[in-house]
């Protein structure tokens, strides 16, 4: 079975390849990109004989599909917020065809057997690709290493205790010379917890206004300090989760000059809103690490553009409508993210000047993917064909009911955006493809 991708505007940072190309996948594969690949005959006749499907991507972006490094998708354990399923239908339809997943689940995924059942239920699904991330401390207890040589043994891509840092730093040392040894890296999710108290958003004006809890930037910045001096001690791959704070970035961008195998990533609500923005007492607005002041989220966005930040990620972080209708106080930290994360980015950063659309695709697909040294993020011959078509023009609002997710928790719900993700395609199959409310394809 051939598909061609005729006409679209095809971006592929990793050849430098950008302008308007035909693909042809057969299979699993990219089998030829240029123009004219097939003649009109041999077209026709291939369709009629049911051998060809063709899409006319005129207008469109065609790009390596988006790789994810920090998702939630709940299961085992919180499968009444998302399940591998729901969680996969999303990505699908946010144009994220690899999105790995957080081990902060119950059970933890901190073993061979837990990394082992979470890609046996992701296989079941066979939506998108799903690698499992293990934990580093058993139980993310913090207490005791978690089993590292096992969890590479059954498939882990990286190591993290997301939602929380390991505080105690001989402990994390020790494991940051395992996973050095595994060659996995660390993906630190960066917050000191005797410094956030009681906290719940920014630390600022707002909270004042509003009578919240105030986080600090301190309680980011002093971590991403310590784990980037962790990492220059043992040798470690650090990457940097969802920054938030102007000295964040600054520290990153510090260990790259001096050569350190650090990287960094931020989230589209960090580079979208301030703590400016939240209404009144609206947890649709409480997330992990919090929305920041304008200056941070400039030094984010110059930090996007500049190179210091690699990777767009979303933080998907669903949870019910009940959790979430608590006070701001009690809510959960956590907004979903996956099907809002290309508009966003279209939007605040390549329509703003921020991006190029190529470095939109670095930051969503290339560069994710060498983090994770998977051979994913490009479109070429012989590559899997895993790619996404989006039509950068298109303008609506955004609506948490259209949600594949089962989490609506978005601050992003009515906002106007530009930027649609029409088709998916996972090993050269389709697994997402846009309809319009009549029913009818645009
Ligand atoms: O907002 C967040 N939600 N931040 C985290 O670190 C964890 C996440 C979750 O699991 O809900
Ligand atoms: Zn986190
Ligand atoms: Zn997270």
């Amino acid at each position: 079975m051939l598909t061609l991708i005729k006409n679209g505007y095809v971006i592929d940072p990793s050849s430098g390849r950008e302008g308007i190309f035909d693909i042809l996948i057969e299979e699993d594969r990219i089998i030829k990109v240029g123009s004219s690949l097939i003649s009109e005959d041999e077209e026709k006749e291939n369709m009629n004989h049911g051998k060809l499907t063709v899409i006319d991507a005129k207008g469109k972006y065609v790009m390596p599909g988006f790789v994810d490094l920090h998702v939630h998708l709940r299961e085992p354990g919180f499968e009444y917020k998302e399940t591998i399923e729901t969680g996969s239908l999303a990505a699908a339809a946010g144009g994220f065809t690899t999105i790995c997943s957080m081990p902060n689940t119950n059970p933890v995924t901190d073993s061979f057997a837990t990394i082992s059942d979470l890609l046996d239920r992701a296989k079941k699904v066979g939506l998108v690709n799903i690698l499992p991330i293990g934990s580093i401390t058993v139980g993310q207890a913090g207490k005791e290493l978690a089993d590292i040589l096992g969890m590479k043994k059954a498939g882990a891509v990286a190591l993290s205790e997301d939602g929380k840092s390991v505080m105690d730093p001989s402990l994390y040392m020790e494991a940051m010379k395992l996973a050095v040894e595994q060659d996995l890296p660390i993906f630190a999710h960066c917050e000191d917890s005797s410094l956030v108290r009681n906290g719940a958003m920014n630390e600022g004006a707002r909270s004042q206004e509003l009578g919240i809890p105030g986080i600090g930037n301190i309680v980011e910045d002093l971590i991403v300090a310590r784990d980037i001096l962790l990492a220059k001690e043992t040798g470690a791959k650090l990457h940097i989760c969802h920054c938030s704070t102007k000295d964040s970035v600054k520290f990153i961008a510090m260990a790259k000059k001096e050569g350190l195998s650090v990287t960094g990533e931020v989230c589209p609500h960090h580079f979208t809103l301030t703590d400016a923005d939240i209404p009144s007492k609206e947890s649709n607005y409480k997330m992990n690490p919090p929305l920041r002041s304008e200056e941070d989220l400039i030094a984010l966005k110059e930090a996007l553009r500049d190179g210091v930040i690699d990777v767009i990620a979303t933080d998907h972080a669903p949870h019910s409508e009940e959790e979430k209708s608590k006070s701001f106080l009690e809510a959960p930290f956590g907004i979903v993210g996956l099907e809002t994360a290309f508009a966003l980015t279209n939007t605040e950063l390549v329509k703003e000047g921020y991006l190029t659309a190529r470095q939109m695709v670095e930051k969503m697909s290339l560069n994710p993917a060498r983090i994770l040294g998977i051979d994913r993020g490009s479109i070429g011959e012989g590559k899997v064909a895993d790619i996404v078509i989006a039509d950068p023009k298109a303008e609506y609002q955004i609506d948490k009911n259209s949600f594949r997710s089962k989490g609506k928790n978005t601050p992003f719900h009515g906002r106007k955006v530009f930027g649609r993700v029409e088709y998916t395609f996972v090993n050269g199959r389709v697994v997402y493809q846009y309809q319009c409310n009549k029913g009818k394809h645009q």
